[in-house]
């Protein structure tokens, strides 16, 4: 039976490409709050006897989980042969310790509770620090998309001269690969953070490549102070204004406004919607799920 794809609301556009691509029927999936607040949830498309993918980004997650584990398990009940979750952004990945005592390590929490509702998930570019891998969390099959290759794809066609620059350690991995694949040098700075909203940046000495054009990658801007922090201490040393690309754009604050105001141009995936989505990462999403992760 041709494998069925539903969205949780705010996943409609990316589930509706993906069922283009992918040839599967996009089914419909009715969600809606009780006057209470409790989930209204209801498959409009059988699930009997199919195997289902469930389109749900995980930017605020919060609201997103519990819809998203009730129509897993109505999809099971109904009689759905596997379950399997694209979550192009895979929220709660950065609490990956107990930093301090009596902390939630929340990542392995959601890990947890996901792997119990799916069969498989697909995701985009976890933040993976302290894990290797979301095998070291998750005890169902997670594949991952890559999205250097796309954005490097995007500055190659954007920006003439461009030097790579990484805001913190954790972003040399994709740093590095951009860089590589763009043919441009690259550097890494020194992030220390104090609090959610307290980043100090320190550059390194980037003299040597006055002419450039600079562009930020990082994986995720959240509050977006650490591109905030790196973009007001290049333009303090008299560097062009910077192209600031992130995987997941969640913006969590007035983030990109603030950027914009100090002359930046930020690009995102849309692994979460947003008006700055420039790099479109659905058709890698939907090899990923052919190939590997999805419906059989
Ligand atoms: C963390 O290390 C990530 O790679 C990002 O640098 C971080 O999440 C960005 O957060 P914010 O935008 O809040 O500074």
């Amino acid at each position: 039976m041709t494998p069925l794809l539903v969205a949780i609301p705010g996943n409609e556009r990316l589930a509706e490409d993906l069922a283009v691509t992918l040839r599967y029927e996009l089914g419909r999936l009715e969600i809606r709050a009780f006057p209470d607040g409790e989930t209204y949830l209801r498959f409009h498309t059988s699930p009997n006897g199919r195997s289902v993918g469930i389109v749900c980004t995980l930017s605020h997650p919060n609201e997103r989980v519990l819809p998203l584990i009730f129509a897993a398990a109505t999809a099971r009940e109904l009689g759905a042969t596997r379950v399997g979750l694209v979550a192009p952004y895979l929220a709660y990945m950065r609490q990956d310790r107990r930093f301090k005592p009596g902390e939630a390590v929340t990542s392995r929490q959601v890990a947890r509770l996901l792997s119990d509702a799916f069969d498989w998930l697909v995701t985009v570019d976890p933040h993976l620090h302290r894990y290797s891998s979301l095998a070291d969390i998750y005890s169902i099959p997670a594949h991952v998309v890559h999205a250097a290759p796309l954005v490097s794809e995007w500055i190659k066609a954007n920006v003439t001269n461009p030097l790579i620059i990484g805001p913190d350690s954790e972003s040399e991995q994709w740093v590095a690969a951009v860089a590589s694949d763009v043919g441009a040098p690259y550097s890494v700075l020194e992030k220390v953070r104090h609090g959610d909203r307290d980043v100090e940046i320190r550059l390194k000495d980037l003299e040597q490549w006055k002419g450039r054009i600079p562009v930020l990658v990082d994986d995720i801007i959240s509050t977006g102070r650490t591109m905030i922090e790196a973009v007001r201490l290049l333009s303090s040393q008299g560097w062009p204004s910077p192209v600031c690309i992130a995987v997941h754009g969640l913006f969590a604050d007035d983030a990109d406004s603030v950027l914009a105001r100090l002359g930046a141009r930020v690009v995102t995936t849309n692994s979460v919607p947003h008006a700055t989505n420039a790099i479109d990462i659905e058709k890698a999403l939907a090899a990923h799920i052919a190939t590997q992760g999805g419906p059989k």
